[in-house]
């Protein structure tokens, strides 16, 4: 090899983050509000009070310099999550300000489209292109009754927004649990097949107090594999989006759908993401409380090169795996503010 490839680009990105146990990591999700319009039973307790407070909030342009610090140092896609992103009203603008990061080549979007009718356009034009909805029913009193009192045609009319306006892929993500929506499998996939979106079942994850508590109706999702597998024909795929989901194209309805698995056959091996959350948290892992605090080391008027390795020490201190088996209440945080 010779010094000028020692100092290309490729290079850089090849030696970029590299964790204890050997895995790259390019992909950070960024949470950007850690309040919510629902309240799913499995993410956010139905009277909680305690979210950030606003002088806490990581700002747009605080965002963006973590942004390009990971950047600089590899990272190439980024997702917008919440609790539920579209309620912070400069979402567009910071969209627009990381689409012009170097390196970043993938900006998406989890939300639970509740807004989406009057905000579509915005987000298309900044930038966002993928788009993961939170939705895990299709009818409206049980949508009410697993969001807390959400609508679901304000869900349904938002999704179809964003599919009018041109987002794609649009996955539609559903935590599946026994005896709440375990029946609407076939229903969400002629869904799904009428409008071009992919199906992705997830199960459900024993994180926080309320995902402790609906993790009673768990659903092990090779149990509805094994169903589909009855009735239709499935081939195995494989799709570009480097999440963890295992897809399948289902030939009879001209479907594809994602099984999330991270309790039955977890994904922790390649795991290639770090999750910073509003208060200018990293999370280092969704199963694991370990946490890197960068909100006044920002404000402290630290150079580029200082937050590099802070970033750095940070990607040190990544778990190998989730332990949900092993120890399912010991995770405090919320999903609300991770983000999934
Ligand atoms: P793509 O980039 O579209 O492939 O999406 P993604 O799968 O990375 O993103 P999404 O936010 O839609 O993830 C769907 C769900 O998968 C999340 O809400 C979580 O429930 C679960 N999930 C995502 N990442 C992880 C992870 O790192 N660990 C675990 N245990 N679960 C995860
Ligand atoms: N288990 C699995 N998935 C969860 N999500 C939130 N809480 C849980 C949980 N306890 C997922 C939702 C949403 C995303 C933001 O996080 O399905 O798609
Ligand atoms: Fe990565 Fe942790 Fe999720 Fe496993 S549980 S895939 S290590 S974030």
């Amino acid at each position: 090899m010779t010094s000028t490839d020692l100092q290309s680009p490729m290079n850089n990105k090849c030696s970029g983050l590299i964790d204890s146990f050997g895995r790259s990591i390019d992909y950070l999700r960024v949470s950007v509000t850690d309040r919510c319009d629902l309240r799913c039973r499995y993410c956010l307790p139905e009277k909680f009070k305690d979210f950030t407070t606003p002088d806490h909030w990581l700002t747009i342009d605080e965002v963006t310099r973590v942004v390009d610090a990971f950047a600089v140092l590899g990272v190439k896609r980024v997702r917008l999550t919440g609790g539920e992103p579209l309620l912070r009203h400069d979402l567009p603008q910071l969209a627009n300000q990381l689409k012009h990061i170097q390196g970043i080549d993938d900006l998406s979007l989890s939300s639970n489209c509740t807004r989406m009718s009057q905000l579509a356009d915005h987000l298309y034009s900044a930038g966002i292109r993928r788009l993961n909805v939170s939705l895990d029913t299709l009818r409206a009193e049980r949508y009410r009754e697993i969001t807390g009192g959400g609508k679901l045609d304000k869900a349904l009319s938002g999704i179809e927004a964003a599919r009018t306006c041109g987002f794609d892929p649009i996955k539609i993500n559903t935590v599946l649990m026994r005896g709440v929506n375990d029946d609407e499998v076939d229903d969400l996939l002629n869904y799904c097949a009428e409008n071009g979106f992919i199906l992705r079942l997830i199960e459900s994850m024993p994180v926080g107090r309320p995902g402790q508590r609906a993790h009673k109706s768990y659903i092990d999702l090779q149990e509805v594999r094994h169903s589909l597998e009855q009735r239709y024909e499935l081939i195995r795929e494989l799709l570009p989006g480097g999440g963890p989901a295992s897809y399948f194209k289902v030939a009879d309805l001209n479907v594809h759908f994602g099984l999330i698995t991270p309790i039955s056959q977890h994904f922790c091996e390649s795991c290639n993401r770090l999750r910073l959350t509003v208060d200018g948290t990293l999370h280092l892992c969704l199963g694991q409380n370990h946490q890197y605090p960068l909100r006044d080391i920002l404000r402290s008027g630290v150079t580029d090169g200082e937050l590099g390795d802070h970033i750095r020490a940070a990607v040190a201190l990544k778990p190998e795996r989730h332990e949900f088996k092993e120890r399912p209440e010991q995770v405090v945080h919320f999903m609300s503010s991770t983000g999934g």
